[in-house]
């Protein structure tokens, strides 16, 4: 259920958009500004062709739209902060031109609500993390308010279940990478985090869904796809298991998971290569190491975040596992995918941790000898299990320190994992035109490693054999070998 509500306040007449012909025949253009995650960009592709298809044009440029949306992210303070002030800019733009309407949609949107109105009161739209299929029609709302005389401030912020959009045949970012949004919403509990709360329960979509918008991008120019969920691997969780008598004449055994759909997706002509964020420790199933093992598309690179190396902050953090359960799940996988790249987040500073407990993180890191880490201060969410209960008691200065030594470890974990590829020929899928200079192309390898190669423009797109010749913390540098496979 949408929970659409236009609040009112008598004010002097705006009327927007009627009157001139001109306005009346060009369509209105809507610019999106996006914060936070790949799902949010996506969400923002989504939403752009929402009002593509009720007749708006997008634009590139913030000062041709009539419409400004900023599709926000929720994960730590500082990046709300950040999209205060980004509307804040907007207030003067908007005091030069009160004809244009300002929305902020996404993982922010739902979590402070109507409260974003009194902090940015030229904001006219807030909209949750569920609603960009009605985007149109709440902008509309905004309009046919203002046309009758008030100043309409529209908010909706409904957890609607039905969000099989179809984007099969619509345009993508372009270029030939695309994103594809497999699962929304997370069931976990993980008590430091926002995401369960702003973007809802689990919802996966079915799999000749994604086969068939995958086939789209591909027909497009598409040649790699990322596999989006907040728990990607815990894809199909939420589709009920077949009855006896579905088991019979349906043929299918359980229900449809992540490794199915990477199996009927290796099968899609054209694409080249298939990569997934983010996926959680405790579903890494036997199935889904045996399905990236077997489907040469998919990228042999996975994020699996420790988020810790200390039992006791892992239980704090209620992430489900232990430091040894998480390193069995890794025995397992590595036993099956011996060459695969492990990518972490990890969490300095949550409340507790002591200097022991840091030791531990680094030293798993070290163990794990992750290949990419991200690594974030511990940030209080309002709501949260973490912000409710516990205080936030390790001081700024050390949770900075913690956050320097822990990015020296990556670096050191980096160069190593980079450093074993020097040497060998690996399938690299071109993805763009390095901006360094002229001349050089940036791709990844079979192992979703970031390399960059001498080479033209002709080679993106392509998978190309390179030599790796070098390897920083960061990347590879490599020679081309062979010119386009495919
Ligand atoms: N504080 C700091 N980092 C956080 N993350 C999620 N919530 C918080 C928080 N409250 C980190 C986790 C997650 C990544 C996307 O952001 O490491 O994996
Ligand atoms: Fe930010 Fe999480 Fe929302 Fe992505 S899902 S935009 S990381 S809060």
């Amino acid at each position: 259920m949408s929970t659409t509500r236009v609040q009112s306040k008598a004010t002097a007449p705006e009327i927007v958009g009627s009157g001139s012909e001109a306005a009346e025949s060009a369509p209105r253009r809507v610019h999106v500004v996006t914060f936070g995650c790949q799902m949010n960009k996506y969400d923002s592709l989504l939403a752009e062709g929402r009002f593509r298809r009720a007749g708006y044009a997008t634009t590139d440029r913030m000062e041709d739209a009539d419409v400004v949306l900023f599709n926000t992210c929720s994960v730590r303070e500082h990046a709300e902060e950040r999209t205060f002030s980004w509307l804040g800019e907007l207030k003067r733009v908007k005091a030069e031109r009160p004809d244009l309407v300002v929305g902020v949609m996404g993982c922010m949107a739902q979590r402070v609500g109507e409260e974003i109105f009194s902090r940015a009161g030229h904001v006219d739209l807030v909209a949750g993390t569920r609603q960009f299929a009605s985007l149109p029609a709440l902008v509309g709302d905004v309009l046919a308010a203002r046309n009758a005389g008030d100043r309409a401030r529209v908010v909706a912020l409904g957890m609607d279940d039905d969000l099989a959009v179809d984007r099969a045949g619509e345009p993508w970012a372009g270029g030939s990478h695309a994103w594809l949004t497999v699962m929304r919403g997370c069931d976990l509990n993980c008590t430091y985090c926002i995401v369960p709360s702003v973007r809802g329960r689990v919802l996966s979509y079915p799999i000749d869904h994604l086969v068939r918008e995958a086939r789209g991008y591909v027909e497009q120019g598409a040649r790699a796809i990322t596999l989006l969920g907040q728990t990607v691997n815990s894809y199909g969780e939420d589709v009920p298991a077949p009855s006896a008598g579905e088991r019979r004449w349906s043929g299918r055994q359980g229900r449809p998971g992540l490794a199915d759909l990477l199996r009927e997706l290796q099968q899609v002509d054209g694409l080249a290569r298939i990569r997934m964020i983010t996926a959680h420790p405790s579903y890494v199933t036997e199935a889904l190491a045996e399905a990236i093992r077997d489907c040469d598309k998919v990228e042999r690179f996975l994020p699996l975040p420790a988020q810790s190396g200390s039992d006791a902050m892992l239980r704090a953090m209620k992430r489900g596992y232990t430091v040894d359960l998480y390193r069995r799940r890794m025995e397992m996988l590595r036993a099956r995918v011996p060459d695969i790249e492990l990518a972490s987040d990890w969490i300095v500073g949550f409340p507790g941790e002591s200097d022991a407990d840091f030791d531990a993180s680094e030293a798993f890191l070290a163990e794990q000898a992750f290949a990419v880490n991200y690594v974030f201060k511990y940030s209080p969410r309002p709501g949260t299990g973490a912000a409710e209960r516990l205080a936030d008691d390790v001081p700024e200065e050390i949770k900075k320190e913690r956050n320097q030594r822990l990015l020296r470890a990556s670096e050191r974990s980096g160069l190593q994992r980079n450093s074993a590829h020097v040497g060998a020929t690996r399938r690299v899928l071109v993805d763009g035109l390095s901006d360094r200079g002229e001349g050089v192309v940036l791709g990844r390898t079979e192992h979703g490693l970031a390399i960059s190669l001498k080479g033209e423009a002709d080679l993106v797109g392509r998978i190309v054999e390179v030599r790796v010749e070098s390897a920083s913390a960061y990347g590879l540098t490599g020679t081309l070998q062979t010119y386009p496979q495919d």
